[in-house]
């Protein structure tokens, strides 16, 4: 049986699964409710000076017949006073000596910083997360990510942080910036012991046609929210991967956005990630998700011969370069399997509208495309939209002796440079002429 138990940066906990702090950590009775259906750590709703919250404060996107597949809220951090919260947080602790209790934090002078944490700590929290990423209210009062936008600030207040901490402290970074590895670099040098990443992302999810008004509606008017769920999880991947690779970044990271079963925790931890944090997925399904991801995460370790988390942690690093070290030479083309596929198309269009007009259809009498080997380009496409899994294949045409990245062509000048270079990549590309395209003609 693989092992799923984790040391972060010191706070340990018996599974890398934890809730993210949102509603679902509001209070010790959500908490406790967590841990027995499995979940090994929690970071409680950020505590601070308690806000007073409006509503509505959530907007939703639905695609298709999927509802939330990207979630938005304008809610603040915990409303209710810190006594409470911090009697909870002793309650859970002793019930739960084992999992892991963080405290999510936001107050403004060093002198609340400092008073808070001691609290946090003499109630037993197993560590710290400063949330430096709340992109709506907060900010306006000079906290969440208008600290997580100002490395030089933030790097300041984990110094404050540090100064009284005997717990680890978890740097949480806004993913409202253009690049992610310098606040990350700021929480290292301020003296953090982890980073988790992302918090939401500013949105808006849609407007009321009728009113003017995007959502979620307050009384007539709206504001920007925090985005989250299923949408942001590509987002939030790349910025866990910049920052596992990042030699000057070198802490521990959590991974947090979108993630809602065992294989998007096992693609986190793949880039880098040593533990992952849930919120929308929880609010959306509740806590009973935890049962199918503890088994299909030990069953996926057991398949790859993974003893534990830490094996598993940043796996798939090596394998994520920079462009220009990738093999131009790599040639595949698509493939059609005329047994499964039911004709409808799909693939056709794509590639005649969007893409290289490299798949034919009315061959032999049915419905069933063809694909036109001399244009295809490999871009895969037609695989993605087709409705048929392992209908449309992409298939290797290099011999694969020869290697050759943009950065090789680079040293031996063998790029394009000039408008109408003859070493363009498109120079054999077959393209219909334009007239092509006019019916009447
Ligand atoms: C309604 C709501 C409230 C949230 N409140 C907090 C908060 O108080 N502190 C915090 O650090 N993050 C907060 N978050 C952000 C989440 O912790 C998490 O970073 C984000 O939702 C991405 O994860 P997800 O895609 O699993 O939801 C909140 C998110 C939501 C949806
Ligand atoms: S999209 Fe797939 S199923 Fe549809 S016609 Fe193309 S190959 Fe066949
Ligand atoms: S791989 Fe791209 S170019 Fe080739 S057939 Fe599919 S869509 Fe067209």
């Amino acid at each position: 049986m693989p092992d799923l138990s984790v040391n972060f940066a010191g706070i340990k906990s018996p599974n890398p699964f934890w809730l993210a702090s949102a509603p679902p950590t509001n209070s010790g009775y959500q908490v406790m409710k967590a841990f027995e259906a499995g979940w090994g750590g929690a970071v409680w709703k950020t505590l601070g000076v308690p806000i007073v919250n409006v509503s509505s404060r959530y907007g939703s996107v639905n695609y298709r017949d999927s509802r939330m597949i990207g979630f938005n809220n304008i809610e603040l951090i915990t409303d209710r006073p810190l006594k409470d919260n911090l009697k909870e947080i002793e309650e859970v602790k002793k019930y739960f000596p084992e999992h892991a209790v963080i405290t999510s934090l936001m107050v403004e002078s060093r002198k609340e910083w400092h008073q808070i944490v001691k609290d946090a700590e003499n109630a037993g929290a197993d560590g710290h997360e400063l949330n430096f990423g709340c992109p709506h209210g907060m900010c306006e009062r000079g906290m969440g990510s208008a600290v997580g936008q100002e490395p030089e600030v933030l790097k300041i207040i984990v110094g404050w942080v540090k100064e009284v901490a005997t717990k680890p402290v978890i740097v949480k970074l806004t993913p409202n910036i253009s690049d992610i590895t310098e606040p990350a670099i700021a929480a290292k040098q301020g003296g953090a012991d982890a980073i988790s990443l992302i918090n939401t992302i500013q949105s808006i999810v849609g407007v009321d046609l009728d009113n003017f008004v995007p959502y979620p509606v307050v009384d007539g008017n709206s504001t920007n929210g925090g985005y989250c769920g299923p949408a942001v999880k590509p987002i939030a991947l790349n910025m866990v991967k910049n920052c596992a690779q990042h030699p000057e970044v070198s802490l521990p990271v959590s991974g947090i956005g979108g993630i809602e079963n065992w294989r998007d925790a096992v693609e986190y931890i793949l880039l880098g990630a040593a533990t992952v944090q849930v919120c929308t997925a929880v609010m959306h399904y509740g806590f009973g998700i935890i049962r199918e991801i503890i088994p299909g995460f030990e069953s996926y370790m057991t398949s790859k011969g993974f003893k534990s988390v830490s094996d598993m942690t940043g796996r798939a690093l090596p394998n994520v370069t920079n462009w220009e070290n990738l093999n131009l030479d790599y040639k595949i083309i698509a493939e059609i399997n005329k047994d499964k596929c039911i004709g409808c198309q799909l693939c056709y269009i794509a590639c005649e509208d969007g893409a290289h007009q490299a798949i034919g259809v009315g061959q032999n009498g049915t419905r069933v495309p063809f694909i036109i080997e001399e244009n295809c380009v490999g871009c895969n496409l037609c695989s993605l939209v087709c409705p048929v899994e392992n209908c449309i294949t992409m298939v290797r045409k290099d011999d694969g002796k020869k290697i050759e990245s943009w950065k090789d062509r680079t040293k031996s000048g063998r790029i394009p440079t000039t408008f109408n270079d003859p070493l363009a990549g498109g120079i054999h590309h077959k393209v219909p002429e334009p007239q092509k395209a006019l019916k009447s003609k």
